[in-house]
């Protein structure tokens, strides 16, 4: 007897791999445009499946519940950040929500090093410079940068990816600072030789200041123009969490006034726009939201969030659940 194919909507191209996966158990349906779904796309498209692979690009809220209908079991989130998901509209729909953590913590911790290193020491204003043509010969002034080893990093938000940054730190003999709204035990600490700083005293005291939180209410804007103030003119602030974490035109500002030395940017505030005053500031490092962009991460995140997917399908606990409600809510039905 033929099983029924679970209808999918997959919104991006996916390591071939993971869609394999999701061809072998289900109909999927797979946007293979350019950029994101637009909007009435994706909810033309989601109507009547069972399941959704989402990107950080595709908003899920109410609307888009709504429309999927009663059928959705799951969306399953390629991104550890789940910041363009309604969590508590998918448990009031009964549908499970999902993300991808841990496969792109190290990666993640990687590339906020790798800003770190290159806004503090000009690498990618140096190799405009060589590029541009202009003629150079080595000179003891010449682009001068900030020490990174034995400097002070302050890790804002020291969850998974955080103290993947402050192991790096230690490799760099840098002194470890931390703000958190939840303290890790006390092991933790000692281990990473990290020391809990209220936010203002962190900023204060730190020469490399990354951000490693979640975009909530809370956290929007959370690095301002009177935070930025606090920070050192020697300081470089390097985000690789969500752009509006910070207020790009306050950063704009501190930049252009020396404030502070640099900043390294992953993400933006209006992404994929990128302020044009950052454009014009030869301080910043700026690329494309690459955090957790290596052959084997990307793998890793697309081979999680079809175990999220097809675990749903199959009326199993998705692995990397982010409403246990909705699950609670469903199991004794099915
Ligand atoms: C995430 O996972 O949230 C990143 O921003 C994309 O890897």
């Amino acid at each position: 007897m033929s099983r029924t194919r679970p209808p999918v909507l997959v919104t991006r191209h996916l390591p071939q791999e993971a869609l394999d996966r999701i061809a072998a158990w289900c109909d999927m349906t797979l946007y293979d445009g350019e950029g994101a779904m637009d909007r009435d796309q994706l909810l033309t498209e989601v109507a009547g499946k069972a399941g959704a692979i989402t990107l950080l690009t595709d908003r899920v809220d109410e609307e888009f519940l709504d429309v999927a209908g009663p059928e959705l079991k799951i969306v399953a989130n390629y991104a550890v950040g789940f910041d363009n998901i309604d969590v508590e509209a998918c448990t009031r729909h009964g549908v499970l929500a999902c993300n991808t953590p841990e496969v792109l913590t190290e990666t993640t911790a990687d590339t906020a090093f790798a800003l770190m290193m290159a806004a503090a020491r000009r690498i990618a204003e140096g190799d405009r410079f060589i590029r541009s043509g202009t003629p150079w010969i080595w000179g003891p002034l010449m682009m001068l940068g900030q020490d990174v080893h034995h400097a002070t990093l302050g890790i804002v938000g020291f969850g998974r990816i955080g103290q993947a940054l402050a192991r790096r730190a230690r490799g760099f003999a840098m002194r470890v600072l931390y703000h958190d709204m939840y303290r890790p035990p006390a092991e933790v600490e000692l281990e990473l030789g990290a020391e809990y700083r209220e936010l203002e005293d962190l900023l204060r005291e730190s020469d490399f200041v990354s951000l490693h939180t979640n975009l909530t209410p809370q956290t929007r804007h959370l690095i301002n123009a009177d935070r930025l103030a606090t920070m050192k003119p020697t300081a470089v602030l390097v985000n690789t969490s969500r752009g509006p974490v910070i207020d790009e035109q306050a950063l704009v500002r501190a930049l252009e006034q020396g404030q502070i030395f640099a900043a390294g940017l992953d993400v933006f505030e209006r992404e994929p726009d990128v302020h044009p005053g950052l454009l014009a500031c030869g301080n910043v490092v700026l690329i494309p939201h690459l955090g957790s962009a290596t052959v084997k991460t990307r793998l890793a995140m697309a081979n999680l969030a079809v175990d999220n997917l097809l675990a749903a399908l199959e009326a199993r606990r998705p692995p990397a659940l982010l409403n246990p409600q909705a699950w609670e809510q469903r199991t004794p039905r099915e």
